[in-house]
């Protein structure tokens, strides 16, 4: 049972509900955006009882908290913020690398991490609670928000997902140390046709159930507080207007018995964007039946619910039921107690919190190809760092940081410490007394003065050429959706003008997403994903270029060749014709999973014994140094009455092995690995064969297999 759902909690929040006036209930629905209203309109609503505000720091915060403990019930205020990969709004803070980037590491224990430290900031910077994790897939590269989902496939973004919730949630959220966590969007944001922030989506709920709910079944069984609520619609129906999504699939299957928030002005939209409310009252109507606690910046949901209750509208009951979800977290995180001066004083970007960054980096850097030219070898005496996101940390950044949120602020100074990807090569060549030049060259937005000429002299006089290419934070985030993955700016130019020297080039990607990189990849010596890596992602791909870290990423994320080729994800559904482009392969230029290594691993003597579920497999360390693997299981239905994916993963496990080394692994799978959703939207396994992959990757020829029948 949750913390929030004991009797002891129930019965406080009863006590409190049954003296509550109506105006006090609708008022702890409403969560007010601090960064959008007047000082005075704040100030205001903490008075009237508001229940949350979001994207307030510092003073301003404890102001508000003190005048919130001064109303009549004297119930405090909870304080959200978007902390999604560390506490990154605020300055001084450890930032992590962002999800997608994280993603790579496939290891829980890396975002667990993230989780405790960013929780760690939040609550010593008097907030209780973030709007984190992203549970949306990321399966069209071309939505602005990719970087902060865990990628493609919903197993992975369960248990990663999972692992930072219980991060940022702790044993115990009443210790002060440990903040609320927030599932979101719920759901089917990441599915927006055409890859369009907060489009409709094309989903049915049979797909939702199979496809999009397992993330947050994951996120609820491991305790997450909160949801909340997506923008987009499911068959015509706002999601936040869906009774269905959210009262008879997320409380009534799943079970969660938090509170759900929306998201930004749901409320409002329903009237202004999605046109199936005609006012604000009937809007509000509509979210509060659907089962949406706190209506996240609709402040006009106040007066609205008010009339709604006074003319009979809406049931008193349905806003207690709303509101006891709220007080209940309230009262379970130990909230009234210890409204503020929660937390660590003074731990921000500590330095134990800084190498937890570094580590999150280290474990995410992932090698694509590599044809020898790393790690690089003692004959390398100069080396050429080309490429403005190089030394940009806005670009290593990415999304949700001081750079771009609650505002957007690009010219704000960069707090230190941090190391870019330059500054990394520096600090590791300079014990071995090798000279680093730096040429900015272009960077990725065309009005940039570009200097290709430069870059060029640069580069000839380099042994070996570190390339940067990518993206910045203007091409990606809400409403920067883009219809051409391809380089930008004269970035392929100045890729061909270096491929012309006849030098080894390294390219490295600092992005939000997978860029469709196919050309570079084919005339790079090798390539590294890094995504955005946070305050010491330079460092990480850097100490991987000289061989200090063994890369030991997976991509959680397939690569497009082509723009025209997306969506494109591992666990498609069968196709008669291959789903082949004629001008195209049908593969991804780099698939789910793939991930290289400066050592060699070995998969065999695969068993799986029916009757227990068990799966063995030897891996063996089969090259020359220590290295991590993840070894992967992936089952196919080989006969279903639905359409199922070719390959869907279902286990996942990081191992470390020192050369030469040898380890049995073994996955206890459950009966419910192998189950779908029927046509009739029942959950169940399918009595028949099934195929068993297990391996270093979700290609082919990089899987062992093996039949089971199951009764
Ligand atoms: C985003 C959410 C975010 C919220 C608060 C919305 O625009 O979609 O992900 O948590 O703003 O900043």
């Amino acid at each position: 049972m949750q913390k929030w759902n004991t009797t002891a909690v129930n019965h406080r929040a009863n006590e409190i509900l049954a003296r509550m006036t109506l105006p006090e209930k609708v008022a702890q629905m409403v969560q007010v955006p601090f960064a959008y209203v007047s000082r005075e309109e704040a100030l205001d609503w903490a008075k009237r009882g508001a229940g949350s505000f979001l994207h307030v720091l510092g003073e301003d915060a404890r102001e508000i908290q003190r005048l919130a403990l001064g109303t009549r019930l004297g119930i405090p205020v909870l304080f959200g913020i978007d902390a999604i990969h560390g506490h990154g709004l605020n300055q001084s803070a450890a930032i992590f690398p962002s999800q997608l980037a994280a993603a790579c590491s496939w290891n829980p224990a890396v975002l667990e991490e993230m989780g405790r430290v960013t929780a760690r900031e939040v609550a010593a910077d008097g907030l209780h609670w973030t709007f984190s994790p992203v549970l949306c897939l990321g399966r069209d590269a071309r939505w602005g928000r990719i970087n902060e989902t865990f990628g493609e496939d919903p197993y992975l973004a369960g248990e990663l997902g999972a692992a930072i919730i219980h991060g940022y949630q702790g044993e115990d959220l009443a210790d002060g140390e440990h903040i609320l966590a927030c599932a979101k969007h719920y759901i089917g944001y990441g599915d927006a046709i055409g890859g369009r922030d907060s489009c409709d989506t094309e989903m049915t709920f049979r797909k939702l159930k199979e496809t999009f709910l397992p993330p947050f079944r994951r996120a609820v069984e491991a305790g997450a507080a909160t949801v909340m609520t997506a923008y987009g619609s499911i068959d015509g129906t706002p999601f936040t207007a869906s009774e269905r999504a959210m009262r008879e699939i997320l409380r009534g299957e799943l079970g969660f018995t938090g509170f759900v928030v929306t998201d930004w002005d749901n409320v409002a939209s329903l009237v202004q964007k999605q046109f199936v409310a005609k006012d604000i009252d009937e809007a509000a109507l509509l979210a509060a039946r659907a089962g949406n606690d706190m209506m996240m910046t609709t402040t006009a949901f106040y007066e609205s619910a008010i009339r709604l209750v006074e003319s009979g509208a809406l049931d008193e009951s349905v806003l207690d039921e709303a509101v006891g979800n709220i007080l209940r977290v309230k009262i379970a995180m130990g909230l009234f107690k210890r409204p503020q001066d929660r937390g660590t004083p003074d731990c921000l970007g500590c330095a134990e919190h800084r190498l937890s960054a570094l580590f999150a980096a280290r474990e995410s850097v992932t090698l694509l190809k590599n044809d020898g030219v790393l790690p690089l070898n003692e004959t390398i005496r100069k080396i050429a760092v080309v490429g403005a996101n190089a030394d940009d940390i806005r670009a290593q950044y990415g999304d949700w940081t001081y750079f771009t949120h609650p505002h957007p602020s690009p010219k704000s100074t960069p707090a230190r410490p941090y190391v870019t990807l330059l500054e990394g090569v520096r600090m590791l060549a300079q014990p071995h007394g090798i000279a680093v030049s730096f040429a900015r060259g272009c960077g990725p937005l065309p009005d940039e003065v570009d200097d290709l000429e430069a870059a060029v002299a640069a580069a000839k006089e380099a042994d070996v050429i570190v390339l940067a290419v990518g993206d910045v934070v203007e091409q990606a985030g809400e409403y920067r959706d883009r219809a051409d993955l391809s380089l930008s700016g004269a970035q392929e130019a100045l890729f061909e003008r270096l491929l012309q020297l006849g030098k080894p080039i390294v390219t490295v990607l600092i992005s939000t997403k997978p860029l469709c990189v196919t050309r570079v990849a084919e005339g790079s010596a090798a390539l590294i994903a890094a995504f955005n890596g946070g305050m010491y992602g330079g460092q990480a791909v850097a100490e991987a270029i000289f061989g200090a870290v063994n890369p030991s990423g997976k991509l959680p994320i397939s690569f497009p060749r082509h723009s025209g080729q997306i969506p494109v994800y591992y666990n498609s559904l069968p196709g008669w014709h291959g789903g082949r482009y004629v001008d195209l392969p049908e593969t991804p230029l780099f698939t789910f999973g793939e991930g290289l290594s400066y050592t060699s691993f070995a998969y065999s003597a695969l068993h799986v014994e029916r009757e227990t579920l068990r799966v063995s497999v030897t891996l063996t360390n089969t090259g020359a140094r220590a290295g991590s693997e993840t070894a992967q299981v992936y089952v196919r239905d080989l006969v279903s009455s639905i359409l199922t994916p070719l390959k869907r993963l279902i286990a996942f496990q990081k191992i470390h092995l020192e050369a030469g080394e040898s380890k049995q692994l073994v996955f206890q799978l459950q009966r419910d690995d192998f189950s779908l959703i029927r046509a009739d939207e029942v959950r169940v396994v399918e009595p028949g064969e099934f195929m068993l992959f297990v391996g270093g990757s979700s290609k082919d020829v990089d899987l062992l297999t093996q039949v089971i029948a199951l009764e």
